[in-house]
């Protein structure tokens, strides 16, 4: 079978990097890299570090508003699947990247394959939310990573195109965890330069939801929450709030949240594993935090991984200072159930069923 895999953001590699090493084995994938993450440190370290094979296609589409960028995604992938006619498309998530190529695919009558689907919050207010109920909405056969993904994808009327099958991120950090070793680097790059010693106990910060960045008032609750801690804060910065970071930094006069370049994936979960705790609104993080066992703070209004909050393993908060240290206190409880992310074979399981057929559209 071809199938054309369609990325552009630093998750997409990530998932990528451990799908194309299973699907190459017996089909032909074509990868086209949008180019929405386009820095080295957003994009080249992680097709480096993993062994992601060189994409096929590079369209270099990145920037403007939601709109600009996914309408010229739409144009450039349609060419690429009009020229390489796959059987069928592959998209993971719900970056402008994933709804721009699924768009693109339906309207050719390609079959989409839909990896990461059938999360909610239950808000359209969120940019993502919108990206991944179209998707879900125009695939063909949809792949839940958790049990909560696939009852959503069930009550919206998508449950026989849909299967759970676990998380690729799960394969993804068991199969690089090891690689990464369990001592991440002596130090770690500065956001401007400098080299930062690497701390002996530290909580580990990552933020970057439009959400969370759009106004200064609400970083600066994040990261006085952090410098209010009694270890120091490494905190990677997504290019997105790079200038916010820098000036709250100066303005609040941070000493213990130490700004860094943003981090390829081996030292990223690396850090994570060795923190003392987590304080994201990332995805992935949060989902990391729980498979290596490290209590999280999400700082976000709705639970995108409900089947990580159990027993305060990862906890809401809102953007406040105040919040966020409380639940930086709770005592976790891990869960002693099955993993409801998988086996860390997820990956296995999306190309079996591609193996039995894909139904046409
Ligand atoms: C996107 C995804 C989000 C995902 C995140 C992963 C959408 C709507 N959101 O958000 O689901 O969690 O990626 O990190 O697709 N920028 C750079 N250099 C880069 C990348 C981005 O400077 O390498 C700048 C862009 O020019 C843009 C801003 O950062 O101004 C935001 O980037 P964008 O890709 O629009 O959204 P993300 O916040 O990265
Ligand atoms: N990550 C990384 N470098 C960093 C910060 C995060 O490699 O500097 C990794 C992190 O470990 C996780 C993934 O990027 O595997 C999460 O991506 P991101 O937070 O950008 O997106 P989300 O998961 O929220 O969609």
């Amino acid at each position: 079978m071809k199938i054309v895999t369609v990325v552009g953001a630093r998750p997409q590699f990530i998932k990528a990097a451990a799908m194309s090493r299973v699907l190459r084995r017996a089909h032909t994938e074509v990868l086209v890299h949008t180019g929405q993450h386009y820095d080295p440190q957003m994009s080249d370290v992680f097709f480096r570090e993993l062994h992601i094979p060189k994409p096929a296609y590079d369209l270099g589409i990145s920037g403007g508003t939601h709109a600009e960028m996914t309408a010229r995604m739409l144009t450039a992938i349609e060419a690429v699947l009009l020229r390489e006619a796959p059987d069928a498309l592959l998209v993971y998530g719900d970056t402008n990247s994933t709804l721009a190529a699924a768009l693109a695919a339906v309207k050719l009558h390609i079959p989409i394959l839909h990896v990461e689907a059938g999360n909610r919050l239950g808000t359209m207010a969120n940019p993502e939310e919108i990206n991944r109920i179209l998707t879900d909405h125009m695939a063909t056969l949809l792949f839940a990573c958790v049990p909560s993904a696939m009852a959503s994808l069930t009550r919206e009327g998508l449950g026989e195109r849909a299967c759970w099958v676990g998380d690729p991120m799960l394969d993804a950090f068991r199969f690089y965890r090891a690689k990464a070793g369990d001592q991440p680097q002596r130090t770690l790059p500065g956001l401007d330069g400098q080299e930062i010693a690497m701390p002996s106990r530290f909580f580990y910060l990552t933020c970057h939801r439009e959400e969370n960045t759009r106004d200064d008032a609400v970083l600066a609750q994040i990261l006085l929450a952090m410098e209010g801690q009694d270890a120091p804060t490494l905190y990677p910065v997504h290019p997105r709030n790079r200038e916010a970071a820098l000036r709250l930094r100066d303005s609040l006069r941070l000493t213990k949240v130490k700004l860094l370049s943003p981090l390829g994936y081996l030292q990223s979960v690396a850090l994570v594993a060795a923190a003392q705790r987590i304080v994201t609104d990332s995805g992935g993080v949060q989902r990391e935090a729980f498979f290596a066992g490290v209590p999280c703070v999400t700082v976000f209004d709705h639970a995108v991984w409900p089947e990580t909050m159990v027993g305060n393993c990862n906890v809401l908060a809102s953007a406040d200072a105040a919040d966020i240290a409380g639940k930086l206190t709770l005592t976790p409880t891990w869960p002693t159930t099955d993993n409801p992310f998988g086996d860390g074979h997820a990956c296995e399981k999306v190309v079996a069923r591609l193996d039995q057929g894909i139904p046409s559209v």
